[in-house]
């Protein structure tokens, strides 16, 4: 086994920098079993990661001095459930080149972008694992799920009480992306898991292209109310797998948002009937997708594998449990443990009816104390719990948190959320 001490250096690297860029993207692509970037590509990776924290660790291989790992970070939002956004380190490109794995590269780089975000006054940190068993140790828990659909387009039929679509549609031409980010920005407050689009991610989806938000042939259409309000869109790309002359394309949907049932309806419906083409498939789609439930016939959309999408890391136990609101009532004492020791805490979650909001959700009193735990658990699997898509029944039978099954049932009504955690952007 090599040596796990390296005499390497770790800088930061101005992404304005076009080559210094292009010496920090090559070695991520590779880890990322990707070719070296062409130079539009590059130019994309610029506008997408502009004001972004770059990390590089440089060594001296054959005489040269060369950047073997690679990590991003930047401010960006998350929407916890009943309340509006809170800041988060958004973590991205986490890479180390096959010749250096394994040394401890991860988790210095790691460690140190967590430290600077405590610092910094976040409560949380987020990533999107490409393998699940990483992330854990670093004391991340996948707190939000994502499945795919595929539609049969020919059955999609919908029920006669389901919301009537009453707007209009039209596409939107490559680069104006002003009224699909008010529309995102609208929905992603509203539900836990959303995170914020800003204007950087609209510029560089604005730039459609190959490997992009959509390719040449992708199509973004904005719905609006009766009004004339946006209310929804829909982005897809399409594909034309014509059998002879039997029409047999596919609509590959990369994002459908609406903050109205009608207009989610009404995207689906148009993306379902465009001629020529068969099927509709969509990715990164909540585990609770409202489309069977306005069907005639449910089974038109089948459901392929829920896998984890965010990874929530806790940096603040009591900010974090305070900074959501909760929708039933209790009093726990939760001992958290953190192994990098950043966040580990004993507190009370205190959640009473008197702190009720006209809206029904609660407000915690949370409170460090010395008082013996009702629940211990890892800052992991507090992460998994915080936007309401974990059991904490299924943590304990699990073996993952230390409670007794009437803890576990209180921590799991109190983590509970009306619609389950969903992020659908890639950072
Ligand atoms: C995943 C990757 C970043 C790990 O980097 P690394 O420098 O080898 O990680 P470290 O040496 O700091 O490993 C820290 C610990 O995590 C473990 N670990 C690292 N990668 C792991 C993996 N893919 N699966 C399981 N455990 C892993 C290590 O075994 C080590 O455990 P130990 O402390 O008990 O020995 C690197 O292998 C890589 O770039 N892979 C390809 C790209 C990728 O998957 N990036 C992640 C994007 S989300």
């Amino acid at each position: 086994m090599p040596d796990r001490v390296m005499d390497v250096s770790v800088v930061q690297v101005d992404p304005e920098d076009r080559e210094a860029l292009r010496a920090w993207s090559v070695p991520s692509r590779t880890s990322f079993l990707q070719p070296a970037p062409t130079p539009q590509a590059l130019e994309d990776r610029q506008h997408e990661v502009r004001g972004h924290r770059l990390t590089a660790v440089r060594d001296t291989v054959a005489g040269e001095d060369r950047v073997v790992a690679t990590l991003r970070s930047f401010d960006s939002e998350l929407t916890l459930p009943g309340a509006g956004p809170v800041g988060v380190d958004a973590i991205s490109t986490a890479t180390v080149l096959p010749t250096h794995r394994r040394r401890g590269l991860l988790s210095r780089m790691l460690t140190a972008d967590l430290d600077r975000a405590r610092e910094a006054g976040h409560a949380f940190a987020a990533l999107i694992a490409l393998e699940a068993p990483i992330y854990g140790r670093f004391g991340f828990g996948a707190a939000t799920r994502a499945t795919s659909l595929v539609v049969d387009n020919a059955r999609l039929a919908f029920r006669p009480d389901a919301p009537a679509a009453t707007g209009s549609l039209e596409f939107v031409p490559p680069g104006r992306t002003d009224e699909l980010a008010a529309v995102h920005d609208a929905a992603r407050r509203a539900r836990p898991g959303g995170l914020l689009r800003d204007a950087t991610w609209w510029e560089a989806a604005g730039r459609r292209g190959e490997g992009r938000w959509l390719g040449p042939r992708g199509h973004a259409v904005l719905h609006r109310d009766a009004d004339g309000t946006p209310d929804g869109y829909a982005a897809y790309d399409v594909t034309d797998d014509a059998v002879g002359r039997v029409p047999n394309g596919t609509v590959h949907l990369r994002d459908l948002t609406a903050t109205t049932p009608a207009a989610y309806r009404a995207l689906w419906e148009f993306t379902a009937s465009i001629d020529l083409v068969r099927v509709t498939r969509a990715a990164d789609r909540p585990v609770d997708e409202l489309l069977p439930h306005l069907l005639v016939d449910p089974r038109a959309v089948q459901t392929g594998p829920v896998d984890d999408f965010l990874w929530l890391r806790v940096l603040d136990v009591p900010g974090a449990l305070a900074a959501r609101r909760y929708l039933g009532c209790g009093t726990l004492v939760l001992r958290v443990e953190d192994p990098l020791g950043l966040a580990g805490a004993n507190v009370r979650l205190h959640v009473a009816p008197q702190r009720c909001g006209a809206d029904g959700w609660v407000c915690a009193e949370v409170t460090t104390t010395d008082a013996e735990p009702d629940v211990v658990l890892p800052v992991g699997e507090l992460g998994s719990l915080l936007l309401g898509g974990t059991s904490a029944v299924a943590l304990r039978r699990a073996g993952r948190i230390a409670a007794t099954p009437a803890a576990a049932w209180t921590l799991e009504t109190l983590m509970a959320a009306p619609e389950q955690p969903w992020c659908p952007t890639w950072f």
